[in-house]
This record gives structure tokens, C-alpha cells and sequence, in this order.
């Protein structure tokens, strides 16, 4: 379905998940002439959108003078201090303030722009940038039905949505989704060092990984079958599979591990948040 906004968007921070998320919202028809930029240091990507009609690192007072409806924050969650007191020039109850900061919670991004700043705090992830990605998004008192809904379409097009009561939990959100996909490549690399390590050459034991964890995926996307229904659909009692995951499963094994990955990634989402 295609957007239907008719006021701007301002995107603050081009980098990997604002070019991602605005790359997917020209695809699904937005107007690049719609899109404000501001970032120091755009791409040539970006710079090119210009001559489409973009409008790239106008001064806020200009970018205020439009009434955008939505302004995506997208720089890292240390830069904010530095970016938003600038941008409470575009405060208004007709503008949504958008942050995908990792650990940035809805109160300090209001204290840096202002009280009366309508703010969502949502954690997407890079798959995004493929139209695969999942967001998580949690919006302050302040924010209305309709903004909301806006948020939702905008983030609906480049994956899954969804939404949260409880702030504490975009914490949460952002240890599993938000940094998951790393783990998931780094699951690829190790399963091909393994692979190697028992004699294959290196670039075949980096194709078997690649494919079985892309392979595996889809299969994921293409049934609401249970990850465990599909591990066990390959488990033979006394098998190859089942002394694989005898290690895996077992003490010590990838769970606890997970488990500790994750606590760190959720920790680290709430230092930055300090
Ligand atoms: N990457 C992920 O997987 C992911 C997932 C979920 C959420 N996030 C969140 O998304 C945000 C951006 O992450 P990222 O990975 O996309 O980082 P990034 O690639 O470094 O993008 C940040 C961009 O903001 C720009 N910037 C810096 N100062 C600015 C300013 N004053 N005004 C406007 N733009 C400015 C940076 O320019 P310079 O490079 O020139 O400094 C850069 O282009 C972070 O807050 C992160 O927590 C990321």
C-alpha cells in the first residue's frame, strides 16, 4: 500500500538506519520532495535524491515554517544532546518527534526538546533496509491517535510493527531485534569456522553457513510452525542433528549464552540511556 502522508518528514541522521527507513518509504511512493534531510555528511545516495526534489540540510526555521508532520531521529543516542535542542524550533501538537535511538528514553528526548514534544521511542532493526525489519514503538502521553497511526504506517513499510505500554520493555526489544541480527551473522561465521576447522575450505564453509542460516530463515517466514516444531522435524532420534544439539542444549550451552548476550545488549540500551 502506498504512504499517504501529506505533510513533510524531516529525517535527522542519514546514516545506516535513517537511509534504510527512508530508502523503504520512497519505494512504498513517498515523494522525496516531502523529505527534509539533515545530516553533516550525506551520502551520495542522499545527495542524489536532491534532484528529485529532496530538500537536504535547510535551516530549521525554514523546516518549521512547512509544519512537518513527523521528524525521524536517527542519530546515534550520543549525539542527541548535541541535535535536539536545535530541533525544539519544531515543536508543535501538529509535529511527531520519532527516535530510534538505542537506550534514549521518551523523558530525556522530551526534557532536550522541549515539554510539549509529541515523542515516539521505537527500536527497528536493519532489516529494514530489505523490508524485513521488525519495530517495536512505545509513544508519551502526548502523542495523539493519529500520529500514532501515521508512525505505524511509516514503520509498517519497511516490516513488522508493533507497540508497547511500558517503556522498560523497548529495553528489552532492543537486545532481542534491535541487536539480534548480529548475533544471527555471527552464528554464520562461527558455523563456517567450524566448518573449516573439520577441513572444508574456507569458502565453502562459508557458503554451507550462508545458506543454511538464509534457508533456515525463510523457512521460518513461510510457516507459523514453532521453531522448536521445525528443529525437531530434523532431530532423528540418535542422529547426526541430535549429537549437534546435545552439545548446543546442553550445560553450558547456547541458551545460558544467549541468554547472557542478551542481558548485556539490554544493560548497555539502558547506560546509554543515562
Ligand atoms: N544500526 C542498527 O542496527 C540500529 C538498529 C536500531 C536502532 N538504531 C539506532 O539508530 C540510530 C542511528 O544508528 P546508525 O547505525 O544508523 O548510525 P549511523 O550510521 O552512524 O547514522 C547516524 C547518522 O547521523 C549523522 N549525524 C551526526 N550528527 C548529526 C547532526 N548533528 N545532525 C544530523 N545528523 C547527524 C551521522 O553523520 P556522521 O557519520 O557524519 O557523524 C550519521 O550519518 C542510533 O541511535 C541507533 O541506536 C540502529
Amino acid at each position: 500500500m502506498a504512504l499517504s502522508l501529506e505533510r513533510p518528514l524531516v529525517l535527522v541522521g542519514a546514516g545506516k538506519m535513517g537511509s534504510a527507513l527512508l530508502q523503504g518509504w520512497l519505494a512504498k511512493g513517498l515523494l522525496p520532495s516531502l523529505v527534509d534531510v539533515r545530516d553533516p555528511a550525506p551520502s551520495p545516495d542522499i545527495e542524489a535524491l536532491t534532484a528529485r526534489g529532496l530538500s537536504l540540510n535547510a535551516p530549521v526555521e525554514e523546516i518549521a515554517v512547512k509544519g512537518p508532520a513527523l521528524v525521524l531521529l536517527a542519530v546515534k543516542p550520543q549525539s542527541m544532546a548535541a541535535v535536539l535542542p536545535e530541533l525544539s524550533l519544531l515543536v508543535s501538537p501538529h509535529t511527531v518527534f520519532l527516535s530510534i535511538a538505542a537506550g534514549t528514553a521518551l523523558h530525556r528526548l522530551q526534557d532536550l526538546l522541549g515539554p510539549q514534544a509529541h515523542v515516539i521511542r521505537a527500536m527497528p532493526n536493519t532489516p529494514a533496509s530489505i523490508g524485513r525489519g521488525i519495530t517495536v514503538a512505545c509513544a508519551n502521553s502526548l502523542v495523539t491517535a493519529e500520529q500514532k497511526a501515521m508512525a505505524d504506517e511509516l514503520l509498517a513499510a519497511v516490516g513488522e510493527v508493533g507497540w508497547v505500554e511500558s517503556e522498560a520493555l523497548i529495553d528489552a526489544v532492543t537486545a532481542v531485534s534491535g541487536s539480534g541480527p548480529a548475533y544471527v551473522f555471527y552464528m554464520v561465521e562461527c558455523l563456517a569456522a567450524a566448518g573449516e576447522a573439520l577441513g572444508l575450505e574456507a569458502s565453502l564453509a562459508m557458503k554451507l553457513a550462508r545458506e543454511t542460516v538464509s534457508g533456515a530463515g525463510e523457512m521460518l517466514n513461510r510457516t507459523d510452525e514453532p521453531a522448536s516444531s521445525l528443529r525437531a522435524n530434523v532431530t532423528s532420534p540418535g542422529g547426526t542433528t541430535a549429537a549437534a544439539l546435545d552439545v548446543l542444549m546442553g550445560e553450558g550451552g547456547l541458551s545460558p549464552l544467549m541468554r547472557r548476550a542478551a542481558l548485556a545488549a539490554r544493560d548497555r540500551a539502558r547506560e546509554l540511556g543515562k
